[in-house]
């Protein structure tokens, strides 16, 4: 599977019209690819289950939810986001549509210990249902998220997904040095309550971050990742939580 080229028709299905029920041979082979799920930081225990729509609060038509657990320690939002990209992608890749759903709740809050942190919907759909051009998608125009050389993927890991498409990403590329900030003034956040906001924003990082990643590769563009814990709870606007040497 290419990730890269799922960047370009994946979208969210906010609901689920049409498609066919999900069936035994996506499902198999949809566990063996959570099994291969690569975490961002192997240190923080998850775990990922895979359950009926309807035993869980969502209720956009969908056949199952994929629910994310984890160990609530680090930087685990962002670990959780850096892996279900992945799931995501590969959703997309089998013609199958989903959809990041941080409102949802399952009935299990914990699983062996760790917590609930989020869920992605899915049900296979109409190949002619994935996105068409992906360049037409509302997002913040580049200069808002990006400055210096665009080194030819600005223009793409701008189309991540984010909660309520706040996009609180910004990279700045200097000196070969690709530093990522995460957002933190609340600012018009649509219809999240602002406690909400860095929860998911966190988890959106961690999109951001498998999607650059992806970008880079694609672009032949070797990288060394540096983390930095997002704790900053100063005054600034934003938070630089990875440098990525190039
Ligand atoms: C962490 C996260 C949580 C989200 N939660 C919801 C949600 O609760 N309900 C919903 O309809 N969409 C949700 N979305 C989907 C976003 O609204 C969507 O990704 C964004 O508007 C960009 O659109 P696109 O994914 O089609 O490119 C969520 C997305 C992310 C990344």
């Amino acid at each position: 599977m290419n990730y890269y080229e799922q960047l370009f028709k994946r979208k969210s299905f906010h609901f689920f019209v049409g498609g066919k029920p999900t069936d035994e041979e996506d499902l198999k082979s949809i566990r063996e690819f959570i099994g291969e799920v690569t975490p961002l930081f192997p240190d923080i225990k998850t775990e990922i289950v895979l359950v009926k729509e309807n035993e869980t609060t969502c209720h956009r038509g969908a056949d199952y939810c994929i629910l994310f657990y984890s160990e609530p320690k680090g930087e685990c939002l962002r670990n959780i986001g850096y892996m279900g990209e992945q799931i995501d992608l590969y959703l997309n890749s089998r013609g199958i549509g989903a959809l990041w759903y941080g409102i949802g709740k399952p009935k299990a809050t914990r699983v062996n210990g760790l917590e609930y942190v989020i869920m992605i919907a899915f049900k296979r759909m109409p190949a002619n249902s994935f996105r068409k051009d992906m360049y037409k998608s509302k997002r913040k125009p580049l200069e808002e998220i990006w400055s210096g050389d665009d080194l030819g993927i600005a223009n793409i890991v701008r189309f991540a997904p984010s909660a309520c498409n706040t996009q609180p990403w910004y990279v700045e590329n200097k000196e070969k040095e690709l530093s990522i900030y995460r957002y933190k003034k609340p600012g018009k956040r649509g219809i999240m309550p602002v406690n909400k906001v860095m929860f998911y924003n966190k988890i959106d990082i961690g999109i951001f971050l498998f999607i650059l990643e992806v970008c880079l590769k694609e672009k032949g563009i070797s990288f060394d990742r540096q983390s930095l814990p997002d704790t900053d709870d100063s005054e600034l606007e934003m938070s630089k939580v990875a440098v990525y040497a190039l």
